[in-house]
């Protein structure tokens, strides 16, 4: 894993570097461009809406939900919490005003947490315990009219390159649905979105005339993805079905679409230089390194199936062991 750790730092490093030469002028022309590509109002605070329906559908009509100017914030980021003023029934007992949805959306997060007790985590860390939440008509009221609090930095960034394959690679749009709303909750506004690129890098190298055949000595299987997307292997556990290029491309753009309505930034993957082998072939003069092999495995010829059936071998471990977590456990050894 060495070489993955380093690079890591290496990229963390560049982009702190990066920030730290842009100075604040370009952030803020950064931030200002990034604004005027929002998603229209009524498009968040719907989107906010969506979050409350599926967190807490009980309450839809207890939240008032505002996008705001971040003038009224001294042009920062920021949620305001008000008591809704109305002596009307069934009108909303709280205003969250934001200045974009996942504003709004970690103001509900702060309004549920500090004023009624609840918890909002990951299933892994507590899940979401919403039992101390009063009922409809009774939520308390915010202490001194107005909770204003802003964002300290312009981005709080989320998701790691390599969890992409480890995670993500197995989750249909509900999972996602679910992890965004988290996001949301948690104002979060800059997450990685790196699902559905193969399909993309599809497109390009068929332009390019590779073959199929040429890609799937290219693309790594689902569980190694990061590792293909880095360069480390070629091939390695693939090939990738055309359905499920098929199924990732559609899911990303169902991820997208939530993320922009919810105010956030997608970080899309960019070129990295890793090309299919076959590209020499094509153009045989162009200036193409072939880096050596990655912990002395480099390109698979085999399938996973293999693969696994090589490693229970070296191991020693028959398919009965495997159903036995103990047995199994003992034969194992991570590699950190
Ligand atoms: C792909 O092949 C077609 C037909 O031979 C050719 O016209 C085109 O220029 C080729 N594309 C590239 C990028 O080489
Ligand atoms: C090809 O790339 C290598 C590594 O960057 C460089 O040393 C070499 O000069 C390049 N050759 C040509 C012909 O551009």
């Amino acid at each position: 894993m060495i070489n993955l750790k380093s690079w890591f730092i290496l990229s963390i490093l560049y982009v702190f570097l990066c920030t730290a030469a842009l100075g604040s002028d370009a952030i803020e022309s950064v931030l200002r461009r990034l604004d005027s590509k929002k998603a229209p109002s009524v498009v968040q605070e719907s989107a906010a809406k969506g979050v409350l329906q599926r967190l807490l559908p009980t309450h839809l009509h207890s939240f008032e939900f505002k996008i705001v100017s971040k003038d009224l914030c001294g042009g920062r980021s920021c949620f305001r919490i008000t008591n809704y003023k109305s002596s009307s029934r069934n009108s909303p007992e709280i205003l969250i005003e934001g200045t974009t949805a996942v504003e709004i959306t970690s103001g509900l997060h702060w309004y549920l947490k500090y004023t009624c007790g609840a918890h909002i985590s990951w299933d892994k860390t507590g899940g979401v315990q919403l039992a101390s939440v009063p009922k409809l008509g009774s939520l308390p009221l915010v202490e001194a009219e107005e909770v204003m609090i802003q964002r300290p930095v312009p981005w709080n960034y989320y998701q790691n390159v390599v969890t992409s394959s480890y995670s993500f690679v197995w989750w249909d749009w509900q999972r996602w649905e679910k992890e965004i709303d988290w996001m949301a909750l948690q104002g979060i506004n800059l997450p990685l979105a790196f699902t559905g690129q193969e399909a993309i890098w599809q497109k390009v190298f068929l332009d390019y005339n590779m073959t199929t055949r040429d890609l799937n000595d290219f693309f790594g299987g689902p569980a190694f993805l990061a590792w293909a997307r880095m360069g480390n292997l070629h091939a390695w556990g693939g090939p990738l079905s055309q359905n499920w290029l098929n199924i990732q491309l559609a899911l990303q753009k169902q991820i997208l679409s939530r993320m922009i309505e919810l105010g956030m930034t997608p970080v899309l993957p960019s070129f990295s230089g890793n090309v299919p082998a076959a590209l020499k072939k094509i153009f045989p003069s162009a200036n193409i390194t072939r880096l050596g092999d990655w912990r002395g495995r480099g390109r698979s010829k085999k399938n996973w199936r293999e693969v696994i059936r090589h490693d229970m071998e070296h191991l020693q471990l028959t398919e009965d062991m495997t159903l036995d977590r103990k047995v199994w456990r003992t034969r194992i050894r991570v590699e950190g």
